[in-house]
């Protein structure tokens, strides 16, 4: 079957679901030109997912993705909490930063029984899924909304996983991609590949339709991901700078300009690794660290510097998300720049 025909859109394109820097706007016009648009819960209330789903719903008559997280929240070191605290003091000191008054982060919560009830009322068509896949109970519950299941696969080995657990489609999320790596039966980062080596690989080894996500940028690329077998495409970046993305001024500027050729893999953000813009804090510390708290608890130490920075113009300690390829960033209508990367279709 058809990626088009299992999830009831016209153009074989997801816009991938973008955690913080984009709402329910963005998603709809991308589902009212024919793609499939994404609303990322993973930094959202229950209550500001709700208002989202009922701006969609009355916006749009399409089908649309609703996405959530679903790691396993951590118990909270406070050893490597101090420890990375204490790598962050000569920072916290620069900005005036009472690092002791700093809260435990508030990271991002995964899937859960009370959005799963949510979802009830809206009845998503669509619903992905990034680091894995919720408990099978939960699971059960989005399957039994009639909602497709998607998730990401950054190796074949977590490909099969998922296919086992019966979603409807694979994400081949390859190395290229912007955002946190959906990695989730391992945490050896020399696993994870780039879009045109895991794609056909994907393929060969599943019965599923595989969508490739990971540095598309443009018409030619989605033209070869189909030719290597992709269903679909899933693209993120290119959609950055559309007006309707709720993208911050540091990072528009930061995608707009030279920096974008120079991206990394980095926990420092999160405790995950993600690709972003190679910024201040990076360079200067090591895109990955040891010490880092582990996912989401990470986000907390840095947040004040983050705030403080960008209070003067400064994108030095944001985490700058960014695939490989920015060059098909354009600041157009998110409907435009969806039928510019469907013309070769
Ligand atoms: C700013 C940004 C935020 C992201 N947030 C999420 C998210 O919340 N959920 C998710 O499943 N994927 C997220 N991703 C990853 C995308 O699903 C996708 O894998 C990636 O955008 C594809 O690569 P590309 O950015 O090169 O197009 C994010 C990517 C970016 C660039």
């Amino acid at each position: 079957m058809t990626l088009q025909r299992l999830l009831g859109i016209e153009l074989p394109i997801i816009q991938a679901p973008m955690a913080g820097v984009q709402g329910s706007a963005l998603a709809v016009a991308v589902s009212n030109a024919g793609g499939l648009g994404s609303l990322p819960c993973a930094m959202l209330s229950l209550d500001a997912i709700r208002k989202e789903l009922a701006a969609i719903k009355a916006r749009t008559d399409k089908p649309f993705n609703v996405n959530f997280f679903c790691h396993a929240p951590p118990a909270p070191s406070g050893e490597r909490e101090a420890t990375w605290r204490a790598a962050l003091a000569p920072y916290y000191e620069e900005y005036g930063i009472d690092a002791v008054a700093i809260p435990v982060g508030p990271g991002r919560a995964p899937f859960s029984a009370a959005a799963a009830d949510l979802l009830d009322e809206f009845k998503p068509p669509v619903v992905s899924f990034h680091f894995g896949l919720p408990s099978a109970d939960l699971l059960a519950r989005v399957r039994a909304l009639g909602a497709k299941i998607l998730s990401s696969a950054t190796t074949v080995e977590e490909a099969r996983w998922l296919e086992a657990q019966g979603v409807d489609a694979i994400i081949a999320q390859g190395l290229e991609a912007g955002g946190h790596r959906g990695i989730f039966l391992s945490e050896d980062l020399s696993t994870q590949i780039g879009t045109f080596a895991l794609l056909p690989q994907i393929v060969r080894e599943v019965k599923l339709p595989v969508i490739a996500a990971g540095g598309i940028a443009d018409a030619k690329g989605v033209a070869a991901a189909m030719a290597l077998g992709a269903a679909g495409v899933q693209i993120g970046t290119t959609y950055l700078l559309c007006p309707e993305a709720t993208t911050s001024a540091v990072h528009r500027a930061a995608l707009k300009s030279e920096a974008a050729r120079n991206t990394a893999l980095t926990n420092l953000f999160t405790g995950r690794p993600a690709r972003g813009i190679v910024n201040r804090v990076m360079r200067e510390l090591g895109p990955i660290g040891a010490a880092v708290p582990a996912f989401p608890l990470a986000v907390g130490a840095i947040a004040p510097l983050r705030a403080k920075a960008e209070s003067r113009g400064s994108g030095d300690f944001t985490p700058l998300w960014s695939g490989q390829n920015a060059s098909g960033c354009k600041a157009v209508p998110a409907a435009d720049l969806t039928r510019e990367l469907a013309a070769g279709l």
